[in-house]
């Protein structure tokens, strides 16, 4: 690490005594400010807690001078495949940070958050219409949450048609996303893998056989994670549904069809949306998310708890009180709680006020310009950069490297060579169909001159890799810090400052 450029940690930067802040004391006494904060003793730790001990200037300085060795998608373009890295407007923040909403307990009882209820609520319709599903939940926290909170709905489902035991069996398709078998498989079901076609999609015939009284359901997404349009979605439909299994759509990649076109339309009983992708909530780096999980009528009543429901009118008919006009429900057919509250407030906050500020007409436009960026970019590059499959695609693309594998360049180098473009890299090595994938998704949100740039830059990393491959090959020269043994880091990872 250049421990020039990041500075000292800031363990290192504490001095005993140091403070950077006081609570006010309100005019009292230090004896009745020492009285006030003293905890009983049985609630005391044995050893006090090694905090740092820094003023206000230092802690300010330091925090800011990493954030500026930092990545992020107000800094700079983020094309990252598989992960709608779309630019999250301001307004989405003020709107999360109102302090209507920031000072509110998850506690609070209903009577008190009519508004926050409401919220909810109005996210929930949004993407019911959006999904074309009946009903949604917005309580898992992340898209592998509401993949597994999709997963045993369908469980529940089977379970109450007295074919829980029977159907142990989850199709996935061999480009899926690796939470997708991870889900089934947590949820307790079995995996089955279906094959892709040459031209990327879901392989029917390969499919037909698989089908059987054994099988829950088939989990896809849509366009695939090669930004593939299923053009066979409505015949795997009707061949799921014949054989009793229901059908699950991944919705990470529900950017491209925004407004265009409504997976419970193509036939899908279960859906998750990712709201930190599609919806503009900032993510990465593991989190804040969401994944809202929708599914069509009929299986609502196995969603999860708590719920929110809107009343027009009380159980004896007379009109509901406006204090009373949201509410949370707990059903007794639902399978559970995924969750203590009802999820990630703020990420839900941002997302409506996304839906909100763009509406039906902004939403669809937002999906045509994902696939036309990603086509653009696409189109401009495969003369040099390898695209094992031509044709058609949506908001993502992938190429297997570069079209001139003599150089030995990799995708790897390509990516770090990126990041001396000032670039975040793209999704690398994913999906696995191919050796050395490069998979780049722009978001309806840039430019073309932004586009026309990242173009350039690639074009030069190409040129570069036959003129001065080693080059390429050391990169990054120019990022604060340059090639961190990954392997190591993973295998045995220091987390704490006493281990260093
Ligand atoms: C296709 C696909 N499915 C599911 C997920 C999981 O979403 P999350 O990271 O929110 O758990 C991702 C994440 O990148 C994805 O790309």
């Amino acid at each position: 690490m250049n421990r020039k450029v990041y500075g000292k940690l800031i363990f290192e930067l504490s001095r005993e005594g140091r403070r950077g802040y006081a609570v006010p004391r309100n005019g009292l006494s230090d004896d009745i400010v020492s009285e006030s904060v003293q905890l009983p003793e049985a609630m005391r730790r044995a050893t006090p807690l090694r905090l740092t001990e820094v003023d206000e200037p230092t802690a300010v300085r330091h925090y800011n001078n990493m954030s500026t060795n930092n990545f992020g998608v107000d800094t700079g373009f983020y094309p990252l495949g598989s992960c709608t890295m779309k630019y999250n407007p301001k307004i989405n923040e003020e709107m999360a940070c109102h302090s209507c909403f920031a000072g509110l307990h998850p506690s609070t009882p209903a009577f008190a958050a009519q508004g926050a209820l409401q919220l909810y609520w109005t996210l929930q319709k949004a993407l019911c219409e959006i999904g074309g599903m009946e009903e949604f939940t917005l309580n898992p926290f992340a898209g592998a949450q509401g993949e597994l909170t999709g997963l045993m709905v369908i469980r529940a489902y089977h379970a109450s048609r007295g074919e829980g035991e029977k159907r142990r069996k989850v199709i996935v398709p061999d480009s899926a996303h690796g939470t997708n078998p991870a889900s089934a498989a947590v949820c307790g079901l079995d995996v089955v893998e279906v094959k892709s076609r040459p031209d990327g999609t879901v392989d029917v015939a390969d499919l037909e056989p698989l089908l059987d009284d054994t099988v829950a359901a088939i989990m896809l997404t849509n366009p695939n994670t090669l930004g593939i349009f299923e053009k066979d979605i409505p015949r795997i439909a009707s061949l799921v549904h014949e054989a009793g299994a229901l059908m699950y759509y991944d919705g990470a990649n529900l950017n491209p069809l925004l407004g265009v076109a409504r997976p419970g339309d193509m036939g899908f009983d279960v859906m998750h949306v990712n709201l930190h992708k599609t919806f503009s909530t900032p993510h990465g780096g593991g989190g804040p998310g969401s994944g809202p999980v929708g599914v069509r009528k009929g299986l609502e009543k196995f969603l999860p708890n708590p719920r929110v429901v809107r009343r027009t009118e009380t159980p004896d008919r007379f009109p509901v009180n406006e204090s009373d006009r949201y509410a949370i429900e707990y059903s007794p057919l639902a399978l559970g709680s995924v969750s203590a509250t009802l999820g990630n407030f703020a990420v839900q906050a941002r997302a409506l006020a996304y839906i909100l500020t763009l509406g039906s007409d902004g939403l669809m436009e937002a999906g045509r310009l994902a696939t036309l960026n990603a086509t653009y970019i696409k189109e401009a590059l495969k003369d040099c950069y390898l695209l094992p499959i031509e044709g058609l695609s949506k908001h993502e693309f992938v190429f297997d490297g570069l079209r001139d594998k003599s150089t030995g360049v990799t995708t790897l180098n390509i990516a770090k060579r990126l990041l001396d473009h000032g670039y975040h890299a793209p999704t690398i090595y994913f999906p696995l169909l191919f050796h050395e994938s490069l998979m780049i998704e722009p978001t309806e949100t840039e430019s073309r001159e932004t586009l026309d740039e990242f173009i350039a830059a690639m074009r030069d990393i190409a040129r570069e890799a036959i003129e001065d491959p080693e080059t390429v090959k050391t990169a990054p020269h120019l990022t604060p810090v340059t090639r961190p043994d990954d392997t190591t880091a993973a295998l045995n990872p220091v987390l704490t400052f006493d281990s260093l």
